[in-house]
């Protein structure tokens, strides 16, 4: 409260340019306040360099231990050595380029003036620091008005410019508020070795400053680079949530087409099967009631060879039909339709295939049937196209929820290259095994090595088709 009537500002004088260069009239001139001759007038004292040494020391300990608060210890100083009723030290603001002096240290009766100040051009440290040295000054409140309520008054009044590099920061100062204290030369030459060292405790104060700002910035960075880390972060996670939500689409999508394909190959097998199936059946009925008359060996040869072509016909549909779609898968169930299977592939392929299945076998759902069967057939079939091998053998069994099938082989076993592309993305068979199981949670493994191959598949169960069975099973 008592600095704010002080420090005269352009904001709160309401003039754009301060006090900068004005100068109210009737106030008295500088010189008649001035007094600094008087100091060499007054009886002359020997150094005393004991009295400078001790504060010296004193102030080197105080910026040691506590550097933040030195320029009060100064100021403490100051007024212990001088014997001073108030004793202060004056800053250079920085902010606004040096218009004004502020006071961030006293002591003595103005103590309370903490923090008020002087405008720079007009006031005891401006002239301090216009004239480059030391001033001795009386009733300073005579020249400069904002003085006047100031308490106690300035007697006389001893200043000390400071530097840094040549250019002036500040003032010390000890005030005497009466008569009894007279500053003399000897104060003088004190008064400049606390300058001296005013200057050293203001540098250090200033990298000290710097360096908390420095502290500031990097603790700002650090906060804004956490700040940044934590939005990656977040933006990440949405990314993964997008990408699962994604790949989750394009599973049901697979789904979707695989359980279109196998409608249409049900479809094309049943179709194939009624109708070309059925007009073979009629062409061979007709033929055979052709055949029941007496006909010459002329006609009844090719008659006969076209029965047979129908015969062998009929057999591929057949095939063809069944392969499309098992007729059994949906009647009979897995285990007949892998046995009847079996034993066409057998057959035909002429390799000797070892079947361990449970001759009870409970019922699954259509999708985890259908995707044993189609396993089976593609691994016989790579039996039969790939392996070299004259045997093979399938066993299933169900283990504790999970429907486990394996299809070995003794043959050559898969071509170490591909056995790689395998584990990545497999051949278009292994591919579409591995994309069938795993719609059903399951899972595709695959040993092969110089003695042949393994393919195991395992299918948990759904615990509603296990239940579903047992009811069925029951009744
Ligand atoms: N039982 C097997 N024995 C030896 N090699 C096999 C066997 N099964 C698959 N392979 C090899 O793995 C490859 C990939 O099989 P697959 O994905 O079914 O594709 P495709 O049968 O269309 O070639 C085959 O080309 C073959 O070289
Ligand atoms: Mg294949």
């Amino acid at each position: 409260m008592f600095g704010g009537a002080l420090v005269t500002n352009s904001a709160a004088s309401g003039r754009g340019d301060g006090l900068d260069g004005f100068i109210p009239e009737g106030v008295a001139s500088l010189e008649s306040i001035l007094c600094t001759e008087e100091l060499y007038r007054r009886p002359p004292r020997p150094p005393d360099y004991e009295t400078e040494n001790r504060a010296l020391v004193a102030l080197a300990q105080a910026l040691a231990d506590s550097p933040r608060t030195i320029l009060q210890s100064l100021a403490d100083t100051i007024l212990d050595v001088f014997r001073a009723d108030s004793a202060g030290v004056s800053l250079l603001t920085k902010e606004d380029g040096g218009r004004r002096f502020f006071w961030p240290a006293i002591a003595g009766k103005w103590k309370p003036y903490i923090g008020g100040g002087t405008p720079r051009n007009f006031g005891p440290c401006g002239d301090v620091l216009d004239r480059n040295c030391p001033l001795l000054m009386r009733h300073v409140e005579r020249r400069y008005p904002y003085f006047q309520p100031v308490a106690p008054p300035v007697e006389e009044c001893l200043l000390v410019p400071f530097y840094v590099q040549g250019k002036a920061v500040g003032t010390i100062w000890a005030v005497a508020h009466d008569q009894r204290r007279k500053f003399d030369a000897e104060d003088q030459r004190l008064m400049s070795s606390l300058g001296t060292f005013a200057s050293s405790a203001y540098q250090i104060l200033a990298s000290l400053e710097s360096l908390s700002d420095e502290i500031v910035e990097r603790k700002r960075a650090q906060d804004d680079l956490g700040r940044n880390h934590d939005l990656l972060e977040t933006r990440v996670t949405e990314r993964t949530a997008e990408l699962k939500e994604a790949n989750e689409d394009l599973r049901a999508l697979s789904a979707q087409i695989q359980q279109a394909q196998d409608e249409e190959r049900r479809r094309l097998g049943r179709e194939l099967h009624d109708s070309a199936g059925q007009l073979l059946a009629a062409i061979k009925m007709n033929l055979a009631e052709v055949l029941a008359k007496p006909l010459s060996t002329e006609v009844s040869r090719p008659i006969s060879d076209i029965s047979n072509l129908v015969d062998q016909a009929t057999r591929e549909i057949r095939t063809v039909s069944y392969l499309l779609h098992p007729p059994l898968l949906e009647m009979a169930g897995l285990a007949s339709a892998l046995r009847f299977y079996i034993d066409g592939f057998a057959e035909r392929s002429k390799i000797a295939v070892e079947v361990d299945i449970p001759q009870r076998f409970d019922r699954l759902n259509d999708a985890i049937e259908i995707a044993l069967f189609r396993v089976a057939q593609e691994c016989l079939t790579n039996i039969h196209r790939h392996s070299g091998s004259g045997t093979a053998s399938i066993r299933i069994a169900q283990v504790d929820g999970v429907m486990e099938m394996q299809v070995r082989d003794a043959g050559k076993g898969i071509p170490a290259e591909k056995q790689v592309a395998q584990n990545a993305s497999g051949g278009v068979g292994f591919r579409g095994m591995r994309e069938r199981i795993s719609q059903l949670g399951g899972s595709l493994d695959i040993q092969s090595g110089p003695n042949g191959t393994v393919v195991t598949t395992r299918i948990p169960v759904p615990k509603a088709t296990i239940a579903a069975n047992e009811d069925t099973a029951v009744a």
